[in-house]
Formats: C-alpha cells, structure tokens, sequence
C-alpha cells in the first residue's frame, strides 16, 4: 500500500510542479487531470496485486467484485489547496475486510511524509511509531477543521469555528481531511472534527488515529461508522471537552455572540 501511495504522491508532484488546469465538477468543487490520473494510476496497482478486491474510489465510484476486501481510494485529498499551488495534499489508501478497517496509508509528497497503520499493530510516519499528543485541557490545545466545497450554504460550521477558536489556542483549516487526522494521530492536533465527509476522506485517518492511541466518534459520542457524516478525532484526552462545546453550540445555549460588524469598525 505505501508503494502505491508513494507512486501515486509522485504523479501528483509532478502534476503540482507543471500548475495543471482546473475543471469544475460543481460550482466550488473542483478536479484536475491530477485527481483522475491518480485513480487511475492506484486502481491498475491494485488490480495488478489484489485482482479479486472491491475499489471504492472518489472519481470513477464503486467496483464491486463481491469480494470481502474493499479499497477506499481519495486519489487527491485537497485538491482546492492543490489547484492554487498551496502545497498542502495527499493521497489517501485505506482496505477493509468484512466491513473492519485493516490497513490505511496516507501520503503527503510535498513533505515526503508517509503515514501508516495496520490494525494492532500501530501507527508509523515514516517507519517511526507516532502516538496523539498528552495535552488534557483544551484551553491548551490546537485543532483543525474543514468546510466542504460544496453546499457551504447548507453548512452550520461557521458556528463551530467561532465557539471553538474561543476556547482553544485555535482553529487550523489546511483543506485536507486526511492530513488533519494524521495531525492528530501524530500530536501535531489534539482533534478535528468536519460535517459530511465521505468515506475516502475518513477511512485510512480514522484508522491510523486509532492506532496512534486517539479516539474517533460521531458528534454524540457514538461510535465511528464511514457513512456517520460525523467526524471528531481527537486525543481521547480532551474528546469529551469538545463533545461538551458540541453539545452547547447544538442547543444554542452557550454560544458566545459573533461581534456586531459595524460597531467593531467604528
Ligand atoms: C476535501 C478535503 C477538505 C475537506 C472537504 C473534502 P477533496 O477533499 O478533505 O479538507 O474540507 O470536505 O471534500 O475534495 O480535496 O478530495
Ligand atoms: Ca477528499
Ligand atoms: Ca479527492
């Protein structure tokens, strides 16, 4: 698997270098022939070594063999961060058997930085073990989240960003989900949490946060599922903080106002 995603962070590198085109998949939401090389690229590795498995991949769907492994393929995770030459994106490699997440590599070129893990047996950046961090207050802790591409209109987030950057030294939004989940797999990130990402976003990060000693769940406190539309990681020390300040900006009860606009400028 770090093969592939090696290959494939390099195809991506190359594409990131010659500032290749920008399409529109929907108004916001945008793809490069870099997101759809790189699928295609991963998906002849996979049929080449694992012929019989099931790939489930953002740009070209389902192919499902009935087998009882399937691959979650995002070959470009930030591709708005990558369309702008902002160097902040990845791919992202994830295999379930039964439904149970076994293995998930993600890949960083720009950093050279390849992040693993295998069901019990650890979290690796780059062969070396990495753990979440030991901050237990979230007064004293960084986080990140992320707005998607599309429907922003349909998105509370805004709230959340605000309520949380008043109770945390803040708020990073770098554009890739699966970076953010191996920020707080490494320590870099106490937590992280989005609305609404899909499965190829999640499915390596989760595991690899798991596997560094971190805590994954929905926003109520229920378990991780990849089609939850919930995600908050974090360092399972300050999980309940955040679920806390969740819970106070769901029932409104103890959101600080934003500041009034034109009373700020005068
Ligand atoms: C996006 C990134 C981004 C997140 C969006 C995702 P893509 O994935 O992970 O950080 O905020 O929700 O859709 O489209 O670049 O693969
Ligand atoms: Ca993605
Ligand atoms: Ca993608």
């Amino acid at each position: 698997m770090t093969e592939i995603a090696r290959e494939a962070g390099a195809l991506l590198l190359g594409y990131f270098r010659a500032h290749v085109a920008v399409e529109y998949k929907g108004e916001a939401d945008l793809v490069t022939v870099a997101d759809r090389e790189s699928e295609k690229l991963i998906r002849s590795r996979i049929r080449q070594y694992w012929p019989q498995h099931d790939i489930l991949g953002e740009e070209e769907g389902f192919t499902d063999t009935g087998s009882e492994y399937r691959w979650y393929v995002d070959p470009l995770d930030g591709t708005t961060n990558f369309a702008h030459g902002f160097p902040v994106f990845c791919v992202s490699l994830a295999l379930e058997h039964k439904d149970a997440r076994i293995a998930g590599v993600i890949y960083d070129p720009t950093r050279d930085e390849m992040f693993a893990a295998e069901k019990g047996s650890g979290a690796y950046l780059n062969h070396q073990p990495i753990r979440v961090s030991g901050t237990a207050t979230l007064a004293e802790s960084l986080v990140a989240t992320g707005f998607p591409s599309h429907k922003r209109h349909k998105n509370p987030n805004i709230f959340f960003y605000h309520q949380i950057s008043l109770h945390t030294h803040g708020v990073r939004r770098a554009g890739s989900a699966a970076l953010d989940l191996c920020c707080v797999a490494c320590g870099r990130f106490e937590g992280f949490w989005e609305f609404n990402l899909n499965p190829w976003d999640t499915a390596a990060g989760v595991l690899i946060v798991e596997e560094a000693g971190g805590k994954v769940t929905n926003f109520s406190g229920c378990p991780f599922l990849l089609d939850s539309r919930e995600t908050l990681a974090s360092n399972g020390l300050v999980h309940d903080a955040l679920r806390a300040e969740f819970d106070k900006i769901f029932t409104a009860g103890g959101l600080s106002p934003l500041p009034d606009v034109r009373e700020y400028r005068r």
